[in-house]
C-alpha cells in the first residue's frame, strides 16, 4: 500500500461526497381523493432515486403509516413529515383533519383556514433541513404553500387531481369569464366552455370551478394566483389519453405540464400496495371479495362504487340496489357503513342479498378498488366519475357507467363519454354530495338501463369494450420504460438533478 499522501486535486474530487439526491417535498390536500394519487407519485419519484418527504398532519399520517412502512421495506426513500394540526380554529371541532371527517357543511371553511396555518410549521421544517429541497409539489388547493416556497427560493409545481380536460375547462372558464355568465343564468341555460378544442356544453350546475362557491372567494383567488406563479403543473394522466388537452393546457398556462400517469400503475407489481392504498389493508375482506370474483366468468361482473365522500340516503340507495338487481347482470356493490346504519336499511339489504345470491355480492365499507378493477372477472364499473376512479378503470381496460356526483365529475363524464367513447351515462344532471331523501336523482330504471347497455352485446357495447381495452394497453405502455409518462418522469427528476440544490 502506498504511504499516506497529501490528497491531490483528483483524489479530493473522488473523496468529495456525492451530490445529495434530488429531494421533493410533497404537500397533498387532506382528502382521500387528493392524497392517494400523491402517495403514488411519491412512490414513482422514489423509484427513480429521488428522496421524497410527504407532509401531512397527525390524523392523516396515522392513515399513511402502512404506506411509510411499506416504502421502508421496499427501501424507497419516502418519509412522512408530521406537522402539528393547528388548534383553536373558530368553528372547527377538534379531531377533524380530513375532508372525509366533515359531517357538517359549516366545517369545510374552518378546515381550510386551519390548513393555511400550516404555512409556519412547514417553513420551519424546511429551514431546518441540511439543504433546501429541490422542489415543492403541492395540491392546487394548497395555495398557502406558495409563499413558503417563494420565501425559501424553492421551485414549486402544483398538482391538480382531475383530468387535464377538466383543468383546461376550468382555466378557460376563468380566463374567459364564464363564471360571470353562469352566475346570472337560469338552471337550464346551456353554455359552451370557451377555448376548448372540442365542443363542451355545461349548465350552471355542471360548469367547471374548484373552490368556486360562495364563502370560498379568498381561497379561490389565492389558488388561482398560486397556479399562475407556480413553475409548472403535474397531472395524473397520460399523453395517449388526453394529448390535445395537455397541449392546450400547457399553452394556456404558459408553463410545463408534466403528465406522469396513471399513477395507480405505480402499484402494478405489488399486490399489497394495490390492496392498501391510503388505508390499512383489510385482508379478510379482500380475500372474501377476491374469492367471490374468482368464481365469476371473465368480464361478467359490474362493479359499483361511488368514492369516499358522497353518501346516499335510503331512498337513493334502494334505487341503486334494485337497479343492479333488475339489470340481471352479476354485480359487486360497495355500500358505506354510514349508508346502512338503520335496521330498516340493514334488513332491506339482507333481503336483496338473498334474492340475488350467487350473482350479487355486497361489500360494506372500504374495499381495495384497484385490486378489484384489475380482476379478470370485472367487465364494467358504475362510478361517480372521480378522476382517480375513472383513470383506474381506464388503466385496466374497464368501460364505465358514469354517475357524476359533484365538482369535476360532470366534466370528467363528458371526457369519457363524448371524447374517449368508453362510458354510458346514467343520466345524472345536478351535483349532490349528501343525497336528500325526498327526491331520487337517479332511478332503478336508469341504473338497470345503463348497466345492461354497458354489459350487453351489440356493436356499440363491443366498440366501447374495444376502446377501453386499447386505452388500458396504452396506459401500461405509458408507464413502461420508453413510454411517455416514464420518460416525462425521467426528465422531471433530471431537470432538478442538473439544477442542483442550494445550501440552507
Ligand atoms: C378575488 O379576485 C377578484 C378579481 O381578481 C376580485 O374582484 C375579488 O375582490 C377577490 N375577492 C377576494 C375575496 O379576495
Ligand atoms: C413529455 O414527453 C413528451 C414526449 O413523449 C414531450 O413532448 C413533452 O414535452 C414532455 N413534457 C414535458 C413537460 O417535458
Amino acid at each position: 500500500m502506498a504511504p499516506a499522501e497529501e490528497p491531490t486535486a483528483a483524489t479530493t474530487l473522488e473523496l468529495a461526497p456525492p451530490p445529495p439526491p434530488v429531494h421533493f417535498v410533497i404537500v397533498p390536500l387532506v382528502a382521500q381523493g387528493h392524497t392517494i394519487p400523491m402517495v403514488d407519485l411519491a412512490r414513482l419519484l422514489a423509484e427513480r432515486g429521488a428522496r421524497v418527504s410527504l407532509v401531512t398532519t397527525p390524523v392523516n399520517a396515522a392513515r399513511l403509516r402502512g404506506l411509510a412502512n411499506h416504502a421502508a421495506r421496499a427501501k424507497l426513500p419516502v418519509d412522512l413529515v408530521e406537522l402539528p394540526f393547528p388548534t383553536d380554529i373558530d368553528g372547527l371541532p377538534p379531531g377533524i383533519e380530513n375532508i372525509d371527517q366533515v359531517k357538517d357543511n359549516n366545517h369545510f371553511v374552518p378546515l381550510f383556514e386551519a390548513l393555511q396555518k400550516l404555512a409556519g410549521p412547514l417553513e420551519a421544517y424546511l429551514r431546518e433541513l441540511p439543504a433546501r429541497p429541490s422542489c415543492l409539489i403541492s395540491d392546487w388547493c394548497n395555495a398557502w404553500t406558495a409563499d413558503v416556497a417563494t420565501s425559501l427560493g424553492v421551485p414549486r409545481l402544483f398538482f391538480h387531481g382531475p383530468s387535464c380536460f377538466y383543468s383546461l375547462c376550468d382555466l378557460n372558464a376563468v380566463d374567459h369569464g364564464l363564471h360571470k355568465q353562469t352566475a346570472a343564468a337560469d338552471d337550464h341555460d346551456k353554455f359552451v366552455v370557451p377555448g376548448m378544442p372540442v365542443h363542451v356544453e355545461v349548465t350552471k350546475a355542471t360548469a367547471p370551478g374548484f373552490l368556486n362557491a360562495p364563502g370560498w372567494e379568498t381561497f379561490w383567488n389565492e389558488s388561482l394566483e398560486a397556479m399562475r406563479t407556480a413553475d409548472g403543473a403535474i397531472v395524473n394522466t397520460f399523453l395517449d389519453l388526453e394529448e390535445q388537452f395537455v397541449t392546450c393546457y400547457e399553452a394556456a398556462l404558459g408553463k410545463p405540464v408534466w403528465t406522469l400517469g396513471p399513477f395507480c400503475l405505480a402499484n402494478r407489481r405489488d399486490a399489497e400496495a394495490m390492496a392498501s392504498r391510503g388505508n390499512a389493508p383489510d385482508v379478510a375482506k379482500q380475500n372474501t371479495v377476491t374469492a367471490w370474483l374468482d368464481g365469476m366468468d371473465t368480464g361478467s361482473v359490474v362493479f359499483a362504487n361511488f368514492g369516499s365522500l358522497a353518501r346516499k340516503l335510503p331512498k337513493q340507495l334502494f334505487e341503486v340496489g334494485h337497479g343492479l338487481e333488475d339489470s340481471g347482470v352479476p354485480f359487486l356493490w360497495v355500500v358505506k357503513d354510514t349508508e346502512v346504519e338503520t335496521p330498516d336499511v340493514h334488513e332491506w339489504l339482507e333481503a336483496l342479498e338473498t334474492r340475488t345470491a350467487g350473482r350479487g355480492h355486497v361489500a360494506r365499507g372500504w374495499v381495495p378498488q384497484l385490486a378489484i378493477l384489475s380482476h379478470r372477472a370485472v367487465g364494467g364499473f358504475v362510478t361517480h366519475c372521480g378522476w382517480n376512479s375513472l383513470l383506474e378503470s381506464i388503466a385496466h381496460g374497464v368501460p364505465v357507467v358514469t354517475w357524476p356526483h359533484f365538482a369535476d365529475q360532470f366534466l370528467n363524464e363528458r371526457l369519457v363519454v363524448d371524447v374517449l367513447g368508453v362510458g354510458v351515462p346514467v343520466g345524472a344532471a345536478a351535483p349532490v354530495m349528501i343525497f336528500d331523501d325526498e327526491n331520487v336523482a337517479v332511478t332503478r330504471g336508469d341504473v338497470a338501463r345503463a348497466v345492461s347497455e354497458l354489459m350487453g352485446g351489440g356493436e356499440e357495447a363491443e366498440e366501447r369494450r374495444r376502446k377501453a381495452k386499447e386505452y388500458g394497453e396504452k396506459a401500461h405502455r405509458a408507464m413502461e420504460k420508453g413510454g411517455s409518462s416514464y420518460e416525462n418522469l425521467t426528465q422531471l427528476v433530471e431537470s432538478f438533478r442538473r439544477s442542483g440544490r442550494k445550501e440552507s
